[in-house]
């Protein structure tokens, strides 16, 4: 079995026993926000332990909350047909743009997302008036980042990353069973935004691959609800969903 659930930002409850009971062999991918690699603490190796030690493979995505600087430290290896970083051997992030054969079915996977909650800026630890400007966002209880604390630049993809998603995609004739992301494509924002949620060039992107590709369902994190737009879309947040129960049986052009 193949299960998908939404951003887990490094709380793995939902996963406890009493609420999910995935077997060895079986998957489960969360889409983005996984958030357990991050600041390398013991709080964190606790709990990557505590998944490792679960009888199924945890796979994720990125999406917007990851430490990139933490991840980047480990070894890049192949597995599945794409490009993959073992957190644990049962613990796998895959990598952007990457084509993978699971259970015999194909899935392209596009990490990454924009950081909405930065209206009042990103800081940068060696300024040289950081710790005022920091007490002085956190009185007015603004919404801030810190470069390489609390945001990476690399939460979009880079150009390379693009290049390498549709080179793969020409690969395999841009036909696959399954699209993960962490944002939705632009048109899929609009719908469920009312055209409120900004673009940018990944989620234009993600309409790029949505319009050239052949796919039965595209799931994606990032927004904190659970819901499913049109017949191709699933918007997931804390909800696992068994894949199978998603996948009609004819492809839809
Ligand atoms: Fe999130």
């Amino acid at each position: 079995m193949i299960y998908i659930t939404g951003d887990t930002h490094a709380e793995f409850n939902r996963f406890s026993k009493k609420f999910f009971d995935a077997m060895e062999n079986d998957y489960v991918i969360i889409c983005g926000d996984f958030g357990g690699v991050w600041d390398d603490s013991a709080y964190q190796k606790y709990w990557l332990d505590w998944l490792a030690a679960k009888p199924w493979t945890t796979l994720f995505l990125d999406g917007n909350h990851e430490n990139y600087d933490l991840l980047a430290t480990y070894p890049v290896e192949q597995w599945h047909g794409g490009k993959v970083q073992f957190i644990r051997p049962n613990v796998i992030y895959l990598m952007r743009g990457q084509v993978f054969v699971i259970d015999g079915l194909r899935f392209f996977v596009m990490g990454g997302a924009s950081s909405h909650d930065v209206s009042s800026g990103i800081l940068e630890m060696d300024d040289p008036d950081f710790y005022e400007k920091r007490r002085r966002l956190d009185r007015e209880r603004a919404l801030y980042r810190v470069n390489h604390l609390s945001w990476w630049k690399e939460e979009l993809p880079s150009d390379e990353e693009y290049a390498e998603g549709l080179k793969n995609l020409d690969a395999v004739g841009n036909r696959v069973d399954v699209i993960l992301s962490h944002c939705a494509p632009s048109s899929v924002q609009d719908i469920i935004s009312s055209g409120l949620f900004e673009k940018d060039r990944l989620t234009d992107y993600l309409d790029q691959v949505r319009e050239r590709c052949t796919f039965r369902r595209w799931f994606f994190g990032h927004y904190h609800e659970n819901m499913e737009i049109g017949q191709q879309f699933v918007m997931l947040y804390e909800k696992i969903l068994p894949l199978t129960d998603y996948l009609p049986g004819e492809e839809n052009a």
